[in-house]
């Protein structure tokens, strides 16, 4: 489907709005007919009443008054005085149709607006879930701040087009209000008049196309500008390390500056179009005056017939303009669009596979039956086999880069497997419902991820229902409780934007303290490598021990001391698993893992 159906597609339920904008669009033309009607027919009035004396009779003034449709309204003027009677008509009616279109365009432009707000928010809903909800790799692929760029900057753009199509049904209504007007009046002059259309319409389109272009490239820009600034603000602390602020300027600048001269294009592009429109309109307005002057010469036209006339004309240029205008507008939008609907056609990861089964609570029994896995092409985990019991502690170890995180991705399904299949108490992870999966297995991940919010509250994150006491009950298994009591405002304390208010120590254990709070039967623990003070650290592994105590454990050790008592070290290179035992029977291997503690206790 073209980005322009689908668009329109996102507008039909707010079909109701639309038609009621519609039809105050419909008055507010007639309106604005009426005036040039009014002021028209009252210059025939003045001339009638100027060149008569009131001998012949009087003067019968004739408004909206169309054969055989509208007898409208006689005003009879039978002495000077009279003219009072007409002059207070006319104030009156213009007042009348003041007011009525003033109510109207507001209505007009509060629909409309209505429609552009929710439309956004509607939108804006959606891509967020849509965000939520996709797979990890999915939005690995895409870089974070391109996708905030689509949710904020993308989505603006929309409203604003949607906001300005007010504008727009009132141009679109009026035009054919008044050709239909028109031809009532003079079929030849409207023809003459409506020869310069086709003309513009090209004039129009074809800006437009060009306009879209140029707003893709700035749209992607901005997803670019927003990308290196969110990299900016998590690296701060980086780049001043390393002095690097004077290439990060150059390169901001030059991002910037390329989105500036795109943006002039746009500028100059969207600026001519409006010059040219009114050039050409002006050609089929001065054509129509040219023939209708030479029409009143040879008295086939009034003259307040013939202002009238041109009245309405030039009053039809004028939506055109706008037209071309909103069609810069949604062109821009349109590019906008399609980087939404980009994101809008993120798969929904739990539809994967048919997850129908639910579990209650598991033993934790886990085996990987030949599972292979790559992010792209290359496999990064190979053939893996192996089996957990139940409360058991299997640590992994192995080079950095080895697949170790990778393989206990693929436990919480993170990531779907290439081949082979994980079970879990022996039934296949697809099988399982994906809430359900994730239930049962806590994570603390090698960087500990905190939100914006109380202590209280990032403890209970993964378990809403328990109650504070049990929340501060996990604290203190975590050897929490002390730091945060000292805090100013206890578990009420706001630890800022990821957790930044906290030291490395205090962060992972109130990571700790969420897994314990959580309790579920499978632990994931993937040890920072962050080095910790000797007490943090003594700290940090003791409220580790009180979480593993019952509970299959899956830890990516890289300190010695957890792998030591470990049931089953599995030591990973390059994707497979090259020994596995008890650190007493690997030492005596002399393979891999004995040349890693060697190289541990050298460090
Ligand atoms: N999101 C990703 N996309 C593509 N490749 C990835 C991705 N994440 C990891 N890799 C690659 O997969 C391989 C294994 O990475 P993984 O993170 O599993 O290693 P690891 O054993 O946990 O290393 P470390 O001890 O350093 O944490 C690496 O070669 C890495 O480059
Ligand atoms: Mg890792």
């Amino acid at each position: 489907m073209s980005t322009s159906s689908r668009f329109a597609r996102y507008l039909s339920p707010h079909l109701g709005s639309v038609v009621l904008a519609v039809i105050c669009a419909l008055v507010i033309s007639l309106c604005e007919a009426g005036y040039a009607h009014i002021f028209g027919y009252t210059v025939d009035a003045l001339t009638q009443i100027v060149a008569q004396d009131f001998d012949d009779g009087p003067v019968h003034v004739q408004y909206f008054h169309f054969e055989r449709v509208l007898d409208g309204i006689t005003i009879t003027i039978t002495d000077a005085s009279d003219t009072f009677k007409l002059i207070g008509w006319i104030l009156a009616s213009i007042l009348t149709l003041v007011v009525v279109k003033g109510g109207f365009t507001y209505c007009n432009d509060y629909l409309m607006a209505r429609v552009g707000y929710q439309l956004v928010t509607g939108i804006r809903n959606e891509l967020y879930e849509r965000i939520l909800f996709a797979p990890l790799g999915v939005l690995k692929a895409n870089r974070t701040g391109d996708l905030m760029a689509r949710v904020t900057d993308d989505v603006r753009t929309l409203q604003y087009a949607v906001g300005s199509t007010a504008n727009t049904i009132r141009a679109a209504v009026c035009i054919p209000v008044f050709v239909l007007v028109m031809l009532s009046q003079s079929v030849k002059m409207t023809a003459l008049a409506l020869l310069v259309f086709p003309l513009l319409g090209h004039l129009i389109n074809r800006f437009g196309r060009r306009i879209r272009s140029t707003s893709s490239e700035i749209q992607q820009q901005t997803g670019d500008i927003s990308s290196q600034l969110k990299e900016t603000l998590f690296g701060l602390k980086i780049i001043k390390s390393f002095t690097a602020e004077e290439v990060e300027r150059t390169r901001f600048f030059k991002t910037n500056q390329g989105q500036y001269h795109a943006a002039m294009r746009r500028v100059r592009l969207t600026a001519m179009l409006p010059p040219l429109v009114e050039f050409i309109s002006a050609i089929g307005v001065a054509t129509v005056f040219g023939f209708g002057c030479w029409q009143v010469t040879q008295g086939r036209l009034e003259i307040g017939g013939f202002i009238w006339y041109i009245g309405l004309a030039s009053l039809m240029f004028k939506p055109i303009k706008t037209i071309g205008l909103f069609n810069n507008i949604l062109q821009q939008s349109l590019a906008s669009a399609a980087r939404i609907f980009y994101v809008l056609d993120f798969e929904k990861e739990a539809y994967k596979h048919k997850s129908r089964l639910k579990l209650g609570s598991v033993r934790g029994e886990v085996e990987f039956r030949d599972v292979s896995f790559g992010y792209e092409r290359e496999p990064v985990v190979k053939h893996i086999n192996f089996h957990a019991q139940p409360g058991e502690v299997i640590a992994l170890v192995g080079r950095s880069g080895g697949g170790k995180t990778t393989l206990l991705n693929l436990l919480s399904r993170f990531y779907e497997v290439d081949s082979g299949e994980i079970l879990i108490d022996g039934i296949p992870t697809p099988e399982i419902a994906l809430e359900d999966l994730r239930r049962q297995i806590a994570i603390v991940p090698q960087d500990t991820v905190l939100f914006d919010a109380t202590v209280m509250e990032n403890i209970i994150y993964g378990a809403p229902a328990s109650t504070q006491e049990a929340a501060i009950e996990a604290a203190k298994r975590a050897n929490a409780h002390d730091f945060i009591t000292q805090m100013p405002n206890g578990y009420q304390t706001q630890i800022g934007e990821s957790g930044t208010k906290l030291s490395t120590g205090q962060q992972q254990r109130l990571s700790i303290a969420r897994a314990i709070l959580k309790g579920p039967p499978i632990l994931v623990l993937d040890e920072a490598t962050s080095a910790l003070d000797s007490q943090s650290e003594v700290l940090v592994q003791a409220s580790l021990e009180n979480l593993m105590k019952g509970r299959t454990t899956f830890v990516i050790a890289h300190r010695l001391s957890t792998v030591v008592h470990a049931d089953k070290i599995l030591v990973l290179n390059d994707g497979q698993i090259v020994e596995s035992g008890t650190h007493q029977e690997l030492l005596k291997n002399g393979g891999l893992y004995q040349k890693l503690c060697q190289m541990q206790f050298r460090g």
